[in-house]
């Protein structure tokens, strides 16, 4: 199972690049900048992460984002995501960012999108890799700070390929964001949101109703009603689970109660992913390790898992069907070598 995780062409479609700032990265920009943060070692950051639920650890993301200033600061970011991602096989990564988490303290957006542009096309012409931005809403704050980001989002509307919605999900109901989500869909965006991460099952159904998302970001609640887990199903709307995210934010405790064996057999479309690797202990094929060695997980439920993946990005029909056969290739060859060696 082990050598599969880690061979397993994959797309990652649930991570925020802000949740890829490492400690070490954050302490050396916030020293560059002159930014002042609680924390004088590595040690000491990776000692404050310990969170008790969204909010908590939500503090100390919004945090470490204000080491970020310059362009460079969110090329070296994104950068060192993209790097990593590859060397584990993602060979597609649709990534959330969150311009008010930056326009808010007094960053321009055209610094954050020309950063992170810039990054992901150095990265899929350095490695096997393909990009795709979200620009994510913060969902505490007022639609209309959401709409202005929008509007000024549009001009580079050809670098980004969705937008999103995160941050305090209790109390920040996706009916808050109608306008701004219908104005984002009519411009040809995709739409996607976190739903049912914290908040309950209403709000994955008014995310799926009103934003008219076309996945559905965590999704754990939907299994507290039965007519919403049929609906999902049955129209097969993609969920992005995290485990190692629900685990360290106490939303699904112990990770061998994650229901990602009964998704499966249920007829959902889970895929798995890692959310804010620096936080949470893990890129995505250490959450496929954790959910392996937890649930035992077979070469079968992996397969699908990797293949869900493609089926649930925003690639084209064509580059679905290439990334398929790539994984059943990669798998034939594993197989094919294990024989060899036994
Ligand atoms: N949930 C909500 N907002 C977030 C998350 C998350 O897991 N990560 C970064 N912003
Ligand atoms: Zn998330």
């Amino acid at each position: 199972m082990f050598p599969i995780i880690a061979q397993i062409p994959k797309a990652e479609l649930h991570v925020h690049l802000e949740g890829t700032l490492e400690p070490e990265m954050m302490l050396n920009k916030a020293s560059k900048n002159g930014v002042a943060l609680p924390y004088r070692s590595v040690n000491d950051v990776r000692k404050a992460y310990r969170f008790s639920d969204l909010q908590s650890f939500l503090d100390l993301y919004y945090l470490g984002v204000s080491s970020m200033v310059d362009k460079n600061d969110f090329y070296d970011l994104a950068m060192a995501y993209f790097k990593k991602a590859s060397s584990q096989n993602v060979r597609r990564a649709e990534v959330f960012f969150d311009p008010q988490a930056h326009t808010r303290r007094g960053i321009d957006f055209s610094t954050v999108i020309n950063g992170l542009h810039d990054a992901a096309i150095d990265a899929q012409d350095k490695y096997e890799i393909s990009i795709g931005l979200i620009m994510s809403f913060l969902r505490d704050l007022p639609e209309e700070s959401a709409m202005r980001t929008l509007e000024e989002a549009l001009q580079y509307k050809k670098w980004i390929i969705g937008v999103g919605l995160d941050s305090k999900e209790l109390g920040n109901p996706p009916e808050k964001f109608i306008n701004v989500f219908k104005r984002a869909r009519d411009e040809g965006l995709m739409a996607v949101a976190h739903a049912g991460e914290e908040g309950p099952a209403e709000y994955v159904w008014s995310a799926i109703k009103l934003l008219k998302v076309s996945r559905i970001d965590h999704g754990y609640h939907i299994f507290d009603d039965d007519r919403l887990s049929l609906k999902v199903s049955q129209e097969r709307i993609p969920l992005t689970t995290c485990p190692l995210s629900a685990l360290r934010l106490n939303h699904i405790v112990p990770l061998n109660s994650f229901p990602i064996r009964n998704m499966i057999e249920h007829g959902f479309v889970p895929t798995i992913n890692s959310d804010d690797p620096a936080y949470f202990g893990g890129y995505i094929n250490e959450n496929y390790m954790a959910l392996g060695t937890e649930l035992g997980l077979t070469l079968d439920e992996i397969i699908i898992l990797a293949k869900n993946s493609v089926f649930a990005s925003f690639m084209s029909y064509e580059k679905k069907r290439d990334m398929y056969e790539e994984i059943d290739m990669t798998l034939m060859e594993l197989i094919e070598n294990e024989r060899r060696i036994s």
